[in-house]
């Protein structure tokens, strides 16, 4: 076991959050955890890498060494012995006012002269972090990590999610690379571009003949797999034993060519929802007497004023 830190960005904090731990129990049942503020600390077997990569929305993160009370007293610089250049970096997430530079300066310099280190503010090998909240401070450190290429997206659609709602709502359902998604109103195939992305196995179905079209094309220009089936949703019934979550996207009527109405629709969708399974599910918000599901954690994303979102979790 060991602790990670995680420090996600302003939007969306209570999802961003979730969005991480959600994570780190999808490899690691017994992944504990707390929050403060923005940040997000796991103990887990889960390295921190393997969950940076896959979040949304996280900006720093790393192992975390100790906590501290006194900073110049309690810097382990054992850390330092195999990496050349290393920087200091300060995240404030108490309510004081730090002098951030100052700090990473005075700290930065202090290391520098204790263990020959070489300070590299560009590209450092070793980034050691002073992070600070109203209840602990803590210090971390994190070597750099390759991010990950986008998915190429040659078939677009004015109605499309964007890519880090589909992210995000994958990555809360829980799935695992040894796992297979089903979007069952997958149009473009945003939702299965993520989840292959991440490893994901995935099977999109749609009613409408072009969207499948796009959403093959779209999986084909990046070497994925899933598999598009030109069917309405209730196909995913006849699949139930092949997949261990579905994540979707659910038709707001503008553009749906469906006969019925959305709130109908969803109605029936719901009804035939496989009991078992991992469900994350996009809905406007109107339309969420529609959607009796318990026990179900909701987050609502404001776009504009006519569009609110919302996510729901099972
Ligand atoms: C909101 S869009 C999904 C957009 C998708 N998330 C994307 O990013 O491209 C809803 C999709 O549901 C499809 N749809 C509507 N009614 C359907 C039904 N009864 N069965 C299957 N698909 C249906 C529409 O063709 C449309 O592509």
């Amino acid at each position: 076991m060991s602790q990670s830190f995680f420090v996600v960005s302003g939007e969306n904090v209570e999802l961003a959050k979730d969005e991480v731990i959600a994570i780190s129990k999808s490899y690691d049942k017994k992944t504990s955890y707390k929050t403060d503020s923005r940040l997000v600390i796991t103990n887990s077997q889960v390295p921190w890498e393997k969950v940076a990569e896959r979040t949304t929305f996280v900006r720093r993160a790393g192992k975390i060494a100790d906590s501290f009370s006194d900073l110049f007293s309690e810097i382990d610089l054992s850390l330092l012995h195999k990496s050349d250049t290393f920087a200091c970096r300060t995240i404030n997430l108490s309510s004081k006012k730090l002098d951030t530079s100052s700090i990473e300066k005075t700290v930065g310099a202090a290391i520098k002269q204790i263990s020959g280190t070489k300070v590299s503010l560009s590209n450092p090998l070793l980034t050691i972090y002073l992070i600070f909240t109203d209840k602990e401070n803590y210090f971390g450190y994190a070597k750099p990590i390759t991010e990950a290429q986008r998915p190429k997206k040659v078939f677009k659609f004015q109605s499309e999610l964007p890519w880090k709602l589909c992210r995000a709502m994958t990555n809360l359902a829980g799935l695992n690379e040894q796992e297979t998604l089903c979007d069952p109103f997958c149009g473009t195939g945003s939702i299965l571009l993520e989840a292959e992305s991440m490893g994901i196995k995935s099977i999109g179905i749609d009613y409408d003949k072009k969207m499948c079209n796009g959403a093959r094309k779209n999986m084909a220009a990046n070497g994925y797999n899933s598999k598009i089936v030109n069917a309405g949703y209730e196909y995913m019934q006849k699949i139930e034993n092949k997949i261990d979550g579905i994540v979707t996207d659910l038709p707001y009527g503008i553009s749906s060519k469906s006969s019925d109405s959305p709130k109908k629709l969803i109605h029936d969708f719901i009804s035939i929802l496989p009991k078992k399974k991992k469900i994350a599910l996009m809905y406007k918000r109107e339309l969420a007497d529609q959607i009796e599901l318990k026990p179900a954690k909701r987050y609502e994303i404001y776009r504009h004023k006519s569009l609110t979102r919302t996510i729901l979790v099972k």
